[in-house]
């Protein structure tokens, strides 16, 4: 892993989310009570859940099918338990939003 910079600072507003393109992964990086990175790529059938993704709370919703995610650990909260997408931290420094990949 390491940390790159994945966007320029003040690039996602708040409560919203962006899809970047990263080492070959599709990142989605939510602003939300924070910032959060999860892998893009629903676990259904590939939908991205960024930023099309409607966020409430914690929670974003694949805008395909409707299945639902944790925004803070990539956890699945529905049909399949034990199911999470990747999780990477993140650091908002002055130049810019980094994630450790
Ligand atoms: S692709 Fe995400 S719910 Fe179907």
């Amino acid at each position: 892993m390491a940390w790159k910079k994945i966007a320029e600072k003040g690039t996602i507003q708040s409560g919203k989310s962006k899809e970047f393109e990263i080492g070959g992964k599709k990142i989605a990086i939510f602003n939300q009570d924070g910032y959060h990175a999860l892998d893009s790529v629903c676990v259904h059938q590939d939908g991205s859940i960024a930023p099309e993704g409607k966020i409430e709370g914690d929670i974003v919703e694949c805008p395909l099918h409707f299945w639902h995610y944790n925004i803070k650990t990539g956890e699945l909260l529905d049909y399949l338990k034990g199911v999470k997408l990747q999780k990477y931290e993140i650091d908002i420094k002055d130049d810019g939003i980094y994630i450790d990949i």
